[in-house]
């Protein structure tokens, strides 16, 4: 199976920190936001992966580079985090493309176009940290029964169905619990045109036809090429299926609240982390530690 990582767009909702550096290379609490990504595409079984990049992301090639000087250096000090930098270089084979001008999700997708050569592919955004590893698992399963396009989607709350793409569905448990099938999709509508609160959350199992699709899409919502329009011309050929994941699976990194969640959420459930983490929240609330 191969996969695409859209990691192309400017993070302007995190300035200055990605003035420049990727959004991606921020941390999550010890690693870089990409190598969760990249995990979580190699755990669904992804050989081999298509990062579509911009200008500016020359970070995300180095980390996941073998750095032997490194390597060595590490290995004769008998440092601990050896492994952790050998672990990051055994990740799947890495592919780059740029995408030239930012022109929307669905035209950072088409530069794929010649990497999945007519075969179908994940898709995995690049600022979504999703912890668990059974979404792409679930997507395949369906794939298997149905030959059609998956995608994985999260039920929010009212007020954030503008931030997203939101699909219509009838239930269809014959493929399992959680598993949908889709007849309408919207990018960012307001609420009161939403189809439902089902939103797609950043994982996707495409058929090579939806890259067909994506030649002829024209800009919609922003002005840019969306990949949920390409998906909306797709319900004319193909069924479309959805696996509805649980609330709060996923991180949105885009943006400081979601990435502070994220860290502490993850923090709280490491070990090493984890007890006195909730010390410090508790003085920093009751006011013990003040940093004044
Ligand atoms: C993109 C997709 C949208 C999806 C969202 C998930 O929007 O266009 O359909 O719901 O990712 O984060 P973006 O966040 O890039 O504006």
């Amino acid at each position: 199976m191969k996969a695409i990582i859209p990691s192309a767009g400017l993070g302007t909702r995190f300035l200055p920190v990605t003035k420049a550096q990727p959004k991606e290379m921020l941390p999550v609490l010890d690693k870089p936001i990409m190598q969760y990504v990249i995990e979580e595409a190699a755990a669904g079984g992804a050989e081999e992966i298509l990062l579509v990049t911009g200008r500016g992301k020359r970070a995300i090639e180095d980390h996941f580079d073998r750095s032997a000087e490194l390597e060595q250096i590490l290995s004769q000090k008998g440092s601990e985090w050896l492994a952790a930098v050998q672990q990051v270089a055994e990740l799947p084979q890495l592919y780059y493309v740029r995408q030239k001008s930012p022109l929307g999700l669905g035209h950072a997708v088409r530069c794929g176009a010649a990497f999945t050569n007519s075969e179908p592919f994940y898709v995995l955004l690049g600022d979504i940290v999703v912890p668990r590893r059974d979404i792409l698992p679930k997507l395949a399963a369906v794939y298997a029964q149905t030959g059609a396009s998956v995608i994985a989607v999260e039920r929010v709350p009212d007020e954030l169905i503008d931030r997203y793409g939101i699909v219509g569905v009838e239930p269809c448990k014959e493929l399992g619990e959680g598993c949908y099938q889709v007849n309408a999709l919207v990018e960012k509508p307001a609420p009161d045109d939403a189809p439902s609160d089902l939103a797609i959350m950043g994982r996707y199992l495409l058929t090579p036809h939806l890259m067909e699709l994506l030649e002829n899409t024209t800009p919609g919502e922003g002005g840019e090429i969306q990949l949920t329009d390409a998906l909306v011309a797709l319900l004319a050929d193909e069924p479309l299926y959805a696996v509805e994941i649980a609330p709060q699976a996923s991180f949105d990194t885009g943006n400081v609240l979601s990435w502070l969640e994220a860290n502490i959420t993850l923090a709280l459930r490491d070990e090493r982390y984890a007890d006195d983490l909730k010390e410090l929240l508790a003085d920093l609330l009751s006011g013990e530690r003040a940093h004044d």
